[in-house]
């Protein structure tokens, strides 16, 4: 197998966009265009992958990381142009050079794959990945020749009336051999409509020097999608999300409603895991089997076990164990840790604390900062008082605790393993292991009081 290098092109700001984000940084599924691209390319078994920056270079960077170079295209003149700043790491090198545009977030390594196979079967120096589109618009077209040979590539813009029929289209993913790539930009001029050096006209240039020049159809448009604006971003999302949720039904995941079920690029989930509508899973959320999740439940960066019910709620950055039941309308916060078989019921707020195996709080609690033990029972309307104005405070609750209704636990406070509190209480100082701790004014009761006070 010859040398791959890839060149990524995202330098441009994304007019078309009407955004302050520059464009390949809008997400499909929760993550940035160009990374749904580069993790595709990086499956590629690639010597060099170079991505060109321009407009927002240093959050592009940021983005994708120090994994892979960077050519700074200080000036965006145009597709070719941009290629052309990967000259200083790429020129010479002998070998296949694939180019990806940054605003195709669909596209499939399997294709490039097959890209890269084509384009070495016919030894040739450009291969071009096409597309049936039936609805073409923007795109650069393929003109062939009276022998369906390519001859050049022709930009909507640029094209004849006649041209614009062509619905075979120019996805802007491309095979060139590495050196003459970098020959025939040298000859790409910007005498067009755009003013703009163009890419394709790298076609046109290699095929009047007589070299081998072919296409590559891939049988999906959907894959080749090209995002220039919002309309194309929503549509790009509608096949994404398709293709991510039909992988998860293949693994074994039912979705009841897949057209209303949101599942972001890198989730996983475990097979016989049901996912009812309303579900939004976003970010590095792990879930295991057998879970039930939703309706109406967001979940984002979440580590959860098997067997676990969640619905109606909303969780995030939290491990949550197995068997765990929560909701439903139950709001676990950042840096919460919830083991095994705990139930977190209706109205429950839970923010960076620890919940130990088997506890519950079903309903109508507060609980943030605390380091909950093992088999605690948090009576409805228990509240962590964790915050003075000014700082935050632990409480701790031991194992075996019983915590009475409607009791405020005024951190920083522990309570004892098998302590109880009474209902009501409003607890201000440690209580000993195994007491029972009652902090509420006593009960008066006036005899015959309405009376008199009637009179
Ligand atoms: C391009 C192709 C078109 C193809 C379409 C597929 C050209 C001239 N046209 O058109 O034939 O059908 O993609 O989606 O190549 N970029 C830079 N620097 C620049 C200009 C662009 O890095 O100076 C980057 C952009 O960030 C983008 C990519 O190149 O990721 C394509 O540019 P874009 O302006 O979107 O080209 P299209 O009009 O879509
Ligand atoms: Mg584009």
């Amino acid at each position: 197998m010859s040398n791959r290098y890839a060149v990524i092109l995202a330098a441009g700001q994304g007019t078309r966009m009407k955004s302050k984000l520059y464009k390949v940084l809008h997400p499909v599924c929760g993550k940035p265009m160009v990374q749904h691209v580069v993790d595709q390319v990086s499956k590629l078994n690639i010597k060099e992958v170079v991505t060109i920056t321009g407009h927002g270079a240093e959050m592009v960077e940021e983005q994708l990381g120090s994994s892979i170079k960077y050519a700074l295209q200080e000036e965006q003149l145009g597709t070719a142009h941009a290629v052309m700043q990967a000259r200083e790491l790429l020129e010479g090198k002998e070998g296949i050079t694939i180019v990806v545009c940054g605003d195709t977030p669909l596209i499939k390594h399997e294709t490039m794959e097959a890209l890269f196979k084509h384009h070495e079967e016919l030894s040739a120096k450009a291969t071009i990945l096409t597309a049936h589109a039936e609805n073409p618009l923007g795109y650069g077209r393929v003109i062939r020749n009276d022998v369906g040979m390519v001859e050049k590539i022709v930009e909507h813009k640029d094209a004849s009336e006649q041209e614009r029929k062509i619905k075979e289209i120019n996805t802007g993913t491309y095979c060139f051999d590495n050196k003459a790539l970098f020959e025939a930009l040298n000859k790409v001029t910007n005498d067009n409509v755009q003013g703009e050096y163009y890419l394709p006209d790298v076609i046109e240039i290699l095929k009047s020097e007589g070299e081998v020049v072919t296409a590559y159809q891939t049988a999906d448009f959907e894959e080749t999608l090209g995002v220039n604006d919002r309309v194309a971003l929503s549509q790009a999302e509608t096949f994404m999300k398709k293709r991510i949720n039909e992988e998860h039904m293949r693994n074994g995941v039912t979705i009841i409603d897949p057209s209303n079920t949101y599942i972001g690029a890198d989730v996983k989930i475990g097979s016989d895991t049901v996912l009812y509508p309303g579900t939004i899973l976003s970010g590095n959320t792990l879930i295991g089997s057998d879970c039930v999740i939703g309706p109406q439940t967001e979940i984002s960066d979440c580590q959860i076990g098997n067997q676990t019910v969640i619905r109606q709620s909303a969780a995030y950055d939290s491990h949550i164990g197995s068997q765990v039941n929560i909701g439903p309308f139950a709001h676990i916060r950042p840096q919460s840790d919830i083991h095994d078989e705990v139930k977190i019921g209706n109205f429950v707020e839970v923010k960076k604390s620890v919940f130990g195996k088997g506890s519950k709080a079903s309903h109508l609690s507060y609980i943030g900062d605390a380091e909950i033990g093992k088999d605690v029972n948090l009576g409805c309307g228990s509240i962590t008082v964790n915050y003075d104005g000014k700082n935050k405070y632990l409480t701790k609750i031991e194992d075996g605790v019983f915590i009475g209704c409607n009791s405020n636990l005024v951190a920083p406070v522990t309570i004892g393993e098998g302590a109880y509190v009474a209902a009501g209480s409003t607890i201000t100082e440690d209580v000993p292991g195994e007491a029972l701790s009652i902090a509420r004014a006593r009960q008066v009761n006036k005899e015959n009081y309405t009376q008199k006070f009637n009179k």
